[in-house]
């Protein structure tokens, strides 16, 4: 029994594109791997804890090779438990919308929660970074308005899968799926065609995944 963990990045709920995708991958992967567990981190659902110079400071103790104060061990515990909720599983969704050409702030949040050294990537002088969270595979529907594929002109823009796929490698994944849901505020006739080639291909990732 594998155990796959759905992170949604996007607030729009019954109206986002990507959710929509997520749930016909999801509804895909439970039929195709019914002994499976999936479960959901809604990040505008979860109270995640605050990056703030408290917790930076017991992230720079651990950084020193020091021990933490009573009152800094609290604080990092809230941050482990939430590695720990994600490197726990053994494969990963993520949707999430494309916002100012990146990733909405929360899931940043996320990342800057659970990116941390000794428990997501290592480093040493000899063998520089190297990511902890390895032989996993991760599939990313990503949501936009716009179109960024090649030859549109847009590619640089398209910090939205740039930057999830260099933090995920840099953490370790190698295996990371991509579906795209682009040109989502075309109009009702398009859009539909937009999502019913989104759903084939969530569907086809799905049931190998
Ligand atoms: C705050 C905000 C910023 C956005 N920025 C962009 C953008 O830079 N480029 C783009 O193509 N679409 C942009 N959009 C449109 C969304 O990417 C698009 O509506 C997408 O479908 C949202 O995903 P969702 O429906 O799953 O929430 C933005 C939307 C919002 C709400």
């Amino acid at each position: 029994m594998a155990r796959l963990l759905y992170i949604e990045a996007s607030p729009r709920k019954e109206r986002s594109s990507s959710i929509k995708i997520a749930k016909t991958f999801i509804s895909e992967y439970q039929r195709t791997h019914p002994d499976d567990v999936v479960e959901t981190l809604d990040l505008w659902n979860t109270s995640l804890p605050e990056f703030d110079g408290h917790v930076i400071d017991s992230k720079y103790v651990i950084l020193h090779g020091l021990e933490h104060t009573n009152e800094q061990k609290q604080a990092w515990k809230a941050v482990e438990d939430v590695i720990a909720q994600f490197t726990n599983a053994d494969k990963y969704l993520i949707s999430l919308p494309m916002w100012n050409f990146g990733i909405p702030y929360k899931l940043k949040h996320f990342f800057d929660v659970i990116v941390q050294p000794g428990y997501t990537f290592s480093f040493s002088p000899e063998e520089g970074y190297k990511g902890l969270v390895t032989g996993k595979p991760i599939a990313a529907i990503y949501a936009r308005g716009g179109a960024y594929g090649a030859g549109t002109g847009m590619e640089g823009y398209d910090l939205q899968k740039a930057y999830l796929e260099l933090i995920l490698g840099f953490i370790g994944f190698s295996d990371i799926q991509t579906i795209a849901v682009e040109q989502t505020l075309s109009p009702p006739k398009t859009y539909d065609k937009i999502i019913a080639e989104a759903e084939a291909r969530a569907k086809a990732v799905a049931a190998s995944f």
